[in-house]
């Protein structure tokens, strides 16, 4: 990993760019249940993970859809040497179509989940994506795409990256 012009690149020599990507009913934040998710805003959250790429030599982009074909297809645009963040909503507990988008495309993601999944509704203890990610964070509202922005350029920092 180079840092010159204060830019990170993987042993590759491409530059680190991370998606950030959001599943449905997230594009509510600060409206929706803001007991479980708080009150800030998708932008809001979006622009604070891009300011910290900033300060962290990263560039981050962001998507949300609430259709899981769209989400599938965003994925699938991952390239190698990004890496991707994905807070799949509701999806996370069903989708198996998300699940082998992320096993297909084999580069670092950490999957987020705002509130703690498992303090919730019995059907939000199983998450079919977590099997084929490197890292899950729960339960740390939106910090937690913070935390998952630092760990997966760690990840990416690995040799084989
Ligand atoms: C969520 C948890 C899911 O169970 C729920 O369907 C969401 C948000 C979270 O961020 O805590 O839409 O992914």
């Amino acid at each position: 990993m180079s840092t010159d012009d204060n830019v990170l690149r993987p042993s590759s020599g491409q530059d680190v760019s991370v998606l950030l990507l959001n599943g449905p009913n997230l594009n509510l934040l600060g409206e929706r249940e803001p007991g479980v998710y708080g009150s800030q805003s998708l932008k809001t959250i979006e622009e604070r993970v891009i300011q910290l790429g900033v300060e962290l030599g990263v560039s981050v982009s962001c998507a949300q859809s609430n259709s899981e074909g769209e989400l599938v297809s965003l994925v699938h645009g991952a390239r190698h040497g990004q890496g991707l963040i994905i807070n799949p909503g509701a999806y996370a507990h069903y989708s198996y179509a998300i699940r082998d988008a992320i096993a297909a495309i084999s580069i670092p993601c950490i999957e987020v989940h705002m509130s703690n999944v498992h303090a919730r509704d019995e059907f939000r203890h199983t998450s079919v994506v977590s099997p084929v990610v490197d890292g899950f964070i729960c339960g740390c509202g939106a910090f937690g795409y913070e935390l998952a922005l630092r760990a997966l350029i760690q990840q990416l920092e690995r040799p084989d990256a």
